[in-house]
């Protein structure tokens, strides 16, 4: 079916960006991926546990991702009428290979432990990213990176230019043309004043790879709604605005599930006169699976162009190892062969991909 395709070709993208990411940050081939960027505390961390729907990322004040974060969601759920039984839920770091994190709160603590380890307690920011899977029948299968967010004022011991820093890192993501920008801006914020949108507008003027995501639409004032900007008529882009309801840091602090949140995320905008005609277009899942359908539309229009770029890697792979004579020896020939091997099966994997979508076109 088309979707079982779609699944096979994020999870094969999947394993290219994981085997790029073992030969180090700075990645050959421009992957299709989506960017998490925003103000600090516009909720991203928030929307992204709500697609994913578990808590896992670290909390607190101050800048809490300093690292970006490579997340892959991939769908487990088992076909309809299946005798099998659902599978667990489980989180999965590239740097622990096989380790499965079955309890989320551990996901978090690694999270941070990672992070300190890079980058030191409370001090800066890397750009070396920290790779995890999740493994669910929750989740719809897609990647999403989420970056620092944008700061304007540096806290304790953190580096002066912090937030160029910042706006530095994001840029690297985002000024790739396959990258699909996710800009969270807080509803009660004046949107002309967003950072998230305004870097965005710096790399997309024209806003056709920009997805816009309104948070804490419930803390706007009575009577003020995002209707305007859903329809184009204050800062437009192609891909839309998704308006979203997370919980507040009350409901966090009180340990509000996050099936209660969606819920209440539900009812609101059903039960808003401003929204409830249009509440399928609003919340966490429409949002899902939005992200979803863009990011597989915008996976098979670059497919081509990954082709030819992971090829021309294999034979650079190919040309290194040769030199370095006879490879299984030494530790550096070793690597080169690992990698060698994984970029040839993603060629093979690629090229049936693209022979089965040519047949889909023709027919
Ligand atoms: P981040 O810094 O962009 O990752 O922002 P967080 O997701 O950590 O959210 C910052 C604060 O805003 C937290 O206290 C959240 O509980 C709160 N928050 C985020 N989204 C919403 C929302 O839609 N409604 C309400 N009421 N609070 C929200
Ligand atoms: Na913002
Ligand atoms: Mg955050």
């Amino acid at each position: 079916s088309t979707f079982a395709m779609d699944e096979e070709l994020i999870q094969k993208i999947n394993k290219l960006q994981d085997a790029f990411a073992t030969v180090g940050q700075n990645n050959p081939v421009d992957l299709p991926q989506i960017a998490v960027i925003g103000s600090q505390s516009s909720g991203k961390s928030s929307v992204l546990e709500n697609i994913v729907g578990k808590d896992f990322l670290p909390r607190g004040s101050g800048i809490v991702t300093r690292r970006p974060l490579i997340l892959q969601l991939v769908n487990t759920s088992i076909p309809k009428g299946s005798s099998e039984s659902e599978p667990v839920e489980y989180g999965e770091f590239l740097h622990l290979p096989g380790k499965k994190f079955t309890d989320f709160s551990e996901i978090r603590n690694e999270i941070v432990k990672d992070t300190e380890l890079k980058t030191g307690k409370n001090a800066g920011i890397s750009s070396l990213p920290i790779n995890l899977a999740i493994y669910s029948p929750n989740v719809l299968t897609l990647t999403l990176v989420d970056l620092p967010g944008l700061t304007k004022v540096p806290v304790g011991d953190q580096p002066r230019d912090i937030e160029r820093q910042i706006r530095e890192m994001i840029m690297k993501y985002i000024d790739r043309p396959n990258a699909i920008i996710l800009s969270v801006t807080a509803a009660n914020t004046d949107l002309a004043n967003s950072d998230g949108l305004k870097l965005a507008r710096e790399v997309d003027p024209e806003g056709t790879r920009t997805i816009g995501v309104l948070t804490k639409v419930d803390l706007m004032d009575k009577g003020t709604d995002v209707i305007d900007i859903l329809a184009g008529r204050v800062i437009p882009l192609k891909l839309g605005y998704v308006p979203v309801v997370n919980r507040g840091q009350k409901d966090i602090d009180n340990n509000k599930s996050i099936s209660k949140a969606l819920e209440y995320e539900k009812q609101f905008f059903l039960n808003h006169p401003a929204y409830s005609n249009k509440a399928q277009y609003c919340g966490t899942p429409f949002l899902s699976r939005k992200l979803s359908m863009i990011l597989n539309h915008h996976i098979k229009a670059t497919l081509p162009e990954i082709k030819s770029k992971v090829a021309m890697n294999l034979s650079k792979y190919e040309a290194e190892l040769e030199q370095l004579g006879n490879p299984l020896d030494d530790q550096a020939g070793g690597t080169a062969n690992t990698i060698l091997s994984i970029i040839t099966e993603f060629c093979n994997d690629f090229c049936m991909v693209l022979d089965g979508h040519s047949n889909d076109i023709s027919s």
